[in-house]
């Protein structure tokens, strides 16, 4: 059976206080079947953990950098996460890709080095508004699968989960209908399979990602190739994040 997964997607939001003040709603969650996790900012990482050490609730990371030290400025390894008990990182989210220029092949990387050291990987991926309009979405979305996680091996699909996340329904307040996830969600299972096989596809949790709010999240979460969701701005919320996982549960 595959896992129902909810996970929020902090990105730069919150301060120290109001990190340690959202964990402290969130451990009132009714999470029951239901995955969840949270993505702060990393410098509140380990106090996250810290805080959720007897919650059933993982602490992940948004990122993380595919060399494995040395003079890179700015950036956080995956030993440092690992030294701090972060076992999964979200990697190419659209915000890295637009905003901080990270290319299938620097993403490629990623996958494979954080893969290699043993930690899990939510893979982000989905086409922009110009590629939808012009229907060119299903192969913008294979093509970034293929330069990425289908290069893989297959023993590598036991730690990957993915998130479909259309650019244009991210922070906008306009969401995939149900039955666009549902036909993204389909073809990416396909694609593995074709490229694997059915154990492989049918075991793999497809996350969908954009503007998911309490008052839309059952439509999407009813589909049956939708394992869940990766949450922006309603993550923000204690109440919202709790409704959100309560209509997975
Ligand atoms: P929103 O839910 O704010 O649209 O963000 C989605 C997202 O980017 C999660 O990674």
């Amino acid at each position: 059976m595959r896992k129902k997964i909810v996970a929020g997607n902090w990105k730069m939001n919150n301060d120290l206080d109001q990190t340690m003040s959202l964990i402290e709603d969130l451990k009132n969650l009714e999470s029951k079947g239901v995955c969840v996790m949270i993505a702060p900012a990393f410098p509140f990482l380990k106090i996250s953990k810290d805080l959720l050490e007897d919650y059933q609730i993982e602490v992940i990371s948004q990122n993380v950098h595919q060399k494995s030290k040395g003079a890179y400025t700015g950036e956080v390894s995956i030993d440092m996460l690992k030294s701090i008990g972060i076992s999964t990182t979200l990697i190419g989210h659209s915000e890295r890709r637009a905003y901080f220029n990270e290319d299938d092949i620097v993403l490629f990387e990623k996958v494979r080095c954080t893969l290699d050291a043993g930690m899990n990987i939510i893979f982000c991926f989905g086409e922009d508004l110009k590629d939808r309009k012009s229907n060119k979405h299903f192969d913008i979305v294979k093509n970034q699968l293929e330069n990425t996680v289908l290069k893989l091996k297959k023993e590598s699909w036991e730690n990957i989960i993915l998130a479909y996340e259309p650019v244009w329904a991210i922070g906008t307040g306009e969401t995939a209908s149900p039955e666009q996830a549902q036909e993204m969600h389909q073809y990416v299972r396909n694609c593995i399979s074709k490229c694997y096989d059915e154990s492989v596809s049918e075991s793999i949790s497809i996350l969908y990602g954009g503007s998911v709010k309490p008052s839309n999240a059952n439509e999407i979460f009813s589909k049956k190739d939708v394992d869940g969701g990766l949450i922006g701005g309603a993550a923000l919320l204690a109440s919202d994040f709790n409704e959100i996982i309560k209509v997975n549960s």
